[in-house]
């Protein structure tokens, strides 16, 4: 089974309901997400986050916020990030020789033409972020799904 980590800046909003939209779609896989800052470690997400996903029929109450840490890079077939910013933080970690995929999540919704997840703590707009996130859900999951 496909082992998918999500990375944003905080793993409270953003990351979490990519977690909580992949794992709806794809039950079977492994899945986790983790913020590049610690601010709110051990946290839920964000409540008005957590509202909005629930509107949609994801359930993010049960998750806690942590850290990415290096020890990330070879446990997971995919690091998916949020924005630019995630993506160089994560890079800076990477150990010398690994070859872990860190890709942009928009890279799997090209229809969309926007290469960012904004952050919805600053934003506001968790539902504009939640129609993102479900946009490049569905096309990593079809991507990842078994061809005949
Ligand atoms: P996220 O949003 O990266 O989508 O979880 C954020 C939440 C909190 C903070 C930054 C981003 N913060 O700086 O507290």
């Amino acid at each position: 089974m496909p082992r998918i980590l999500f990375v944003c800046l905080g793993n409270i909003c953003r990351s979490p309901a990519a977690e909580g939209v992949l794992r709806a779609l794809e039950p079977d896989w492994e899945i986790d997400s983790a913020g590049t800052g610690d601010w709110h470690v051990g946290e839920p997400p964000y409540g008005p986050m957590q509202q909005a996903a629930q509107a949609r029929g994801y359930e993010l109450g049960g998750l806690r916020a942590r850290q990415f840490t290096r020890a990330d890079f070879g446990r997971w077939d995919r690091i998916v990030a949020m924005d630019d910013a995630n993506l160089a933080n994560i890079e800076r970690l990477r150990p010398a020789g690994d070859g872990t995929e860190v890709v942009l999540m928009m890279a799997f919704a090209p229809e969309t033409g926007i290469s960012e997840v904004p952050d919805p703590y600053y934003t506001r707009d968790f539902d504009g972020a939640l129609d993102l996130i479900e946009a490049a859900a569905r096309g990593l999951a079809a991507q990842s799904a078994p061809r005949d």
